[in-house]
């Protein structure tokens, strides 16, 4: 944040157009600025610290779990986080509840993860804890205080390891999902569902996509590594059919809710690793596959599976350019080039650029 807007732009260009050097034909655009520089994020991930006297909640440091800064705002996420952090503090001391402590694993409150919608403004907070505990009634009355606070979840992680997914998750009072709205296509988001971490910013980037393939309504389209939906269900309504394929059991679900809550019926979804699934499928020829791989990028086989199908049109997207080159240029030793690449500045303040190329045989 101490780098002035223009300049992180400047260097984020620089370092992308270093690396698409190797694309020598492509037509690489200027990154596209974010809408909001500041408050842009649609998700944190708060950690438990300190002691039951002196209750700690905010960030961890880098490489280090128990080190936690005491977060009073939050410029990345949501203006109104700094009272909500404050107040459940207050609750954690109130009733002398431990923070759970990753060096030896005893106490109990580990993480605080809320979600906001973009498009109406409402928050979904998830309380985990190591085990269950009996003031539940007591951190949903909490919530009195926030009209806007519409879900409230409790979470059990009892595992080792210091992420904030749950192996029990239950909905203590509220609504199960928040709405977010991109155009006129409504998308569930519910406590563990990937969605993009930047609302508007993502919509954008479907727009880009959109115009790149300039659907006419006969398309065949293949969406892998869909998430809760994206880009597939945001134009769905535009092609013939389309096939989505997600991992995660909990975003298919959510991506199936996706599709009736849009009256979306040209769809198939499929649940499984994009590597083992798209053999499944017996559709052998598409205008259009949409690739949002994880960061770590795709495998060698799983690009094999790809382009053992006829594919005219694909669009990759990337969230992290250097796991992205190596995916790109084995696309190009089976046929296909990058012809166009288009940055957007989707985490202001953040080395990170998400980047949407054009793949045509
Ligand atoms: C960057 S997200 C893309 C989400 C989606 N395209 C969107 O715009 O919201 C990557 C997704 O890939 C999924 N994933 C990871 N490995 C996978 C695999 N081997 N096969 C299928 N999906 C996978 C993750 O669960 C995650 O939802």
């Amino acid at each position: 944040m101490d780098v002035p807007y223009k300049e992180q732009l400047i260097r984020k260009n620089e370092k992308i157009k270093t690396y698409l050097r190797v694309f020598k034909d492509a037509e690489i655009s200027e990154i596209v600025p974010a809408d909001d520089k500041h408050f842009y994020r649609n998700k944190m991930e708060f950690t438990f610290g300190g002691d039951s006297a002196a209750p700690l909640l905010g960030q961890h440091y880098k490489g280090s779990f128990h080190r936690i800064e005491n977060l009073t705002r939050c410029f990345l996420f949501d203006e109104r986080i700094g009272e909500i952090l404050k107040r459940v503090r207050k609750f954690a001391r109130d009733f002398e509840l431990p923070p759970y402590n990753p060096k030896n694993h005893e106490g109990l409150l580990r993480h605080l993860k809320v979600r906001v919608s973009k498009t109406t403004g409402e928050v979904m907070v998830v309380l985990i804890t190591s085990r269950n505990f009996d003031k539940k009634d007591e951190f949903v009355e909490v919530f009195s205080e926030f009209p806007y606070v519409k879900s409230i979840f409790h979470g059990i992680n009892s595992r080792l390891s210091d992420v904030a997914d749950c192996d029990e998750l239950f909905l203590l009072k509220g609504n199960p999902y928040l709405t977010e709205k991109l155009g006129n296509i409504y998308f569930l988001v519910s406590p563990e569902s990937f969605f993009q971490p930047n609302t508007f910013m993502s919509r954008r980037m479907y727009d880009a996509a959109r115009e790149m393939i300039n659907p006419e309504g006969k398309e065949y389209v293949l969406d892998l590594y869909s998430g809760s939906g994206g880009i597939g269900v945001y134009i769905a309504r535009e092609v013939k059919f389309l096939y989505s394929i997600e991992l995660d059991s909990v975003s298919v679900d959510i991506l199936k809710k996706n599709l009736e809550l849009n009256k979306i019926k040209n769809a198939e979804v499929l649940c499984g690793d994009v590597r083992k699934i798209l053999p499944l499928v017996k559709r052998r020829e598409f205008d259009i596959a949409f690739v949002d791989p994880p960061r770590s990028g795709m495998s060698k086989k799983a690009i094999r599976r790809v382009v053992e199908r006829k594919i005219k049109k694909l669009i990759f997207f990337s969230c992290k350019i250097e796991t992205a080159i190596p995916n790109l240029i084995e696309f190009e030793k089976y046929g296909f080039r990058v012809t166009k690449a288009v940055p957007f500045d989707m985490f202001p303040h953040t080395p990170y650029a998400e980047t949407v190329f054009l793949l045509e045989r």
